[in-house]
């Protein structure tokens, strides 16, 4: 069994976060997205893992990567996930293949679906069960086995969503290869599964335990920080002093926490610095990120953030790496902005 995790996207409904650096390695609870996508294939005792990047993508992945036992497969455009799985080809063998969507999150990982397919299925998908299912792959099923699989449609026929997880024999590949673009212009891995179906081939539903979420907006990233900080093991390896530490907190090594209040669930990153500060529950800061004589809750700060001399409290915000918010002082009481393109600010 060999994993296949796509990485090549654009990101587009995260810009601006993702104008610079792909939604994989964005971290949620201080760690890149990607890691958790890695580890659930390697805790299901999958262990080769291929990678696809596209060429904009592909340095900020193996960056966040470096150290994991994985293989790289470049994705020149990002036309489809099935084109995606027809460039890994050569990586896939003939072997059977755990498709992994490297911007979705299983809280308890992906055994089950490896269990259902070891019963002889030809495809095993991964469904939830979603209030608005327009933004999904949707299944139709009939017990267990999934009978029509639609993308995105605008007239939902269950509320059974596609997760990002899907475990295939090498079928697959044949029913891609014949494939035509989508109204979309991708080639999408729906109609291959579909294509599976229509030649009276096995393909069951199998529904996800415990949360799933798909990280395509920004208040899915907070949702997911959220979800992941609520299983935090607190652990402080910096230094903490004249602070207190309530709840569960993760203090990184390297990491400073001076004259401040953390309210846990909360994550310092390595080398990060919190100086008469505020960290309220359900905040991330990446490493090297800074939060002085400010307050936040509920918000990642990405590697070597910022927040500053800030007298308002920061709520639900997102700062990308190395962005900063910080308070002037004297005349004129002024905002002074320097954003770039599709930034996003709200001021009380
Ligand atoms: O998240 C679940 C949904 O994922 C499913 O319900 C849908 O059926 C499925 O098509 C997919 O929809 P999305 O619109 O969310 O897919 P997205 O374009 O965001 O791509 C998912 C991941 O695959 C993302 O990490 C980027 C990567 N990707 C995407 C494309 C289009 C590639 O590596 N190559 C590609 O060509």
């Amino acid at each position: 069994m060999k994993g296949l995790i796509l990485a090549a996207g654009r990101g587009t409904r995260l810009r601006p976060l993702t104008h610079t650096r792909p939604k994989p390695v964005i971290r949620v609870a201080g760690r890149p997205i990607i890691h958790y996508a890695v580890e659930n294939l390697l805790e299901a005792g999958v262990e080769e893992i291929g990678v696809v990047v596209s060429p904009e993508t592909g340095k900020d992945i193996q960056e966040a990567l470096a150290g994991y036992p994985v293989r790289y497969v470049l994705q020149e455009e990002p036309q489809g996930l099935a084109h995606a799985v027809a460039v890994a080809r050569g990586f896939l063998g003939d072997s059977p293949f755990v498709l992994y969507l490297g911007d979705n999150l299983f809280q308890k990982g992906i055994r089950p679906f490896l269990e259902a397919f070891r019963q002889g299925v030809s495809a095993v998908i991964a469904l939830v069960r979603v209030e608005d299912p327009r933004q999904f792959g949707v299944a139709v099923l009939e017990g267990k086995r999934i009978v029509r699989l639609l993308e995105k449609p605008k007239d939902p026929p269950s509320d059974l969503a596609v997760a990002g997880v899907y475990v295939f024999t090498p079928e697959v590949l044949e029913v891609i290869q014949d494939l035509k673009p989508s109204a979309r212009g991708e080639y999408e891995i729906t109609d291959a599964i579909q294509g599976l179906i229509d030649r009276g081939l096995e393909v069951v539903g199998v529904e996800v335990e415990g949360w799933w979420k798909d990280t395509g907006r920004p208040r899915d990233l907070l949702d997911a920080n959220r979800l992941l900080l609520e299983e935090l093991l607190p652990k402080v390896e910096g230094e903490v002093e004249g602070s207190a530490l309530t709840g569960r907190v993760v203090v990184a090594p390297g990491a400073r926490v001076v004259g401040s209040t953390v309210i846990g669930p909360a994550f310092i990153g390595e080398g990060a610095v919190v100086e008469g500060a505020y960290i309220g529950p359900f905040t991330s800061l990446g490493p090297g990120a800074r939060v002085m004589r400010s307050e936040v809750e509920y918000s990642i700060l990405e590697d070597y953030a910022v927040l500053e001399d800030v007298a308002l409290r920061l709520q639900e915000s997102i700062l990308g790496v190395g962005a900063k918010v910080q308070s002037r002082h004297g005349l004129p009481r002024a905002h002074r902005l320097i954003l770039g393109d599709l930034s996003q600010v709200e001021l009380a």
